[in-house]
């Protein structure tokens, strides 16, 4: 029986004084007495809420944790680094370091800079673009950050914030250069580079992943288009990278962007981003003034380091790839076994759980966090979860969906 009333009190005391009670407005619970509102501590695939109920979690931070929490060798490192100090005035032995692992393992990483999150970086390399090609218009796909969602009418902006018309806070100066167009809408694509082509510095394109499967034939398609126009391809890793592939999607399709971004994955949870890609562009940071105090921060980039020796010494994407392959099917099947009108749609390594009513997807989230399992409508496996805890995952979904 999960009792959440410690939980739910301190949560609601916190919004006087915290935002809307949370800083990631996906964070936020939403289920009173049905859901963790506070969470005190994580330990492998488990998290604990201020009441001392336990989740098997699939939240993963919602996408930065792919190993789990506090792993002890990502742990060692950041202690050991914090021993040395955190930030200085010049760069950190660290820091090239991680760059070059970076480099050994992304594709289309020539250089690599070191920001602090995924909308940031999105919003350097459209800088770069900008400057590279000498054009205004960029032209997106899929949720890139806050700092970007600049199209009207909304483009792609994260889960509870409508979209509206004309976007609030956005200048319509600045939202007509911003253009946002569907995943493998390939008569749209064609359509806004055959109109606007020459005045378009770049793509940015993060994967669909209830779709991800036509990135066979999408990516290589827009790569097309960019090349024929003379625009930039940047490719949104943030969620991708470290999961599909240790490069992302561009790896996994197997296509060359100009840049790529990768945030989430690649710390196990430290706040750090990587903009990588062709050397010229990623060097020409420097002269238009793209720069952060923290970029070179010492303790996440310790993490990196040890985050990238852990997925070569443990097989890790295979991990997420075999260990999601086992779970997610399973539960398709109880969504069927139980007439629940809901289906696992996309890859195992992250797949989206897609309802055909909202309302049947908050009870199935509300049942399933009573349950003691932990799900966001995209949920992913991590490192830690091991074969008995996706039984256990199993029996625990099987009440809940049994339950709907
Ligand atoms: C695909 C994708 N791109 C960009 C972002 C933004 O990253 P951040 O929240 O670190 O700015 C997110 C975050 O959810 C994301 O999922």
């Amino acid at each position: 029986m999960y009792v959440m009333t410690r939980s739910w009190e301190k949560y609601r005391h916190s919004t006087k004084f915290l935002g809307s009670g949370s800083s990631t407005s996906s964070k936020a619970p939403q289920f009173e007495n049905a859901e963790p509102a506070l969470i005190e501590r994580g330990k492998g695939c488990r998290v604990w809420d201020i009441d001392g109920n336990e989740y098997i979690d699939y939240r993963n931070g919602l996408g930065p944790v792919t190993l789990g929490y506090c792993v002890p060798e990502i742990n060692k490192a950041i202690s050991e680094q914090l021993e040395k100090g955190i930030v200085f005035g010049h760069p950190h032995v660290v820091e090239g370091e991680a760059a070059e692992m970076l480099v050994d393992v992304i594709p289309c990483a020539e250089r690599v800079k070191f920001l602090k999150t995924g909308g940031e970086a999105i919003a350097a390399c459209i800088k770069i673009a900008r400057s590279a090609t000498n054009k205004s218009r960029i032209v997106q796909c899929g949720y890139n950050g806050w700092i970007n969602c600049l199209s009207a009418p909304g483009g792609s902006v994260p889960a509870g914030i409508a979209n509206s018309q004309p976007l609030k806070g956005i200048p319509h100066e600045i939202s007509s250069l911003h253009s946002s167009l569907g995943w493998a809408d390939y008569e749209a694509w064609e359509k806004f580079f055959a109109e606007n082509g020459k005045n378009i510095a770049a793509a940015v394109i993060a994967s669909n992943y209830a779709e991800i499967e036509k990135g066979h034939e999408f990516f290589p398609f827009v790569r097309k288009l960019t090349e024929k126009y003379g625009a930039l391809l940047i490719i949104d890793e943030i969620v991708t990278g470290f999961r599909l592939a240790m490069g992302g999607a561009h790896e996994y399709f197997d296509f060359m962007p100009d840049m790529a971004v990768f945030a989430k994955g690649f710390a196990n949870g430290m706040p750090v981003s990587a903009y990588v890609g062709r050397g010229d562009l990623i060097d020409s940071a420097k002269g238009i003034g793209i720069s952060s105090t923290f970029g070179g921060e010492a303790l996440s980039l310790a993490a990196v380091k040890a985050v990238i020796s852990f997925y070569k010494q443990n097989k890790v994407i295979e991990h997420l790839w075999e260990t999601g392959g086992i779970l997610w099917p399973q539960v398709d099947k109880l969504f069927k076994k139980y007439n629940i009108s809901a289906r696992i749609k996309g890859f195992n390594a992250c797949p989206q759980i897609e309802f055909d009513k909202t309302e049947l997807g908050s009870e199935f989230f509300r049942n399933s966090y009573l349950n003691g399992v932990s799900l966001y409508n995209v949920s992913y496996v991590n490192y830690s979860h091991k074969e008995k805890d996706i039984d256990e995952t199993l029996q625990k979904l099987e009440k809940a969906i049994a339950s709907i």
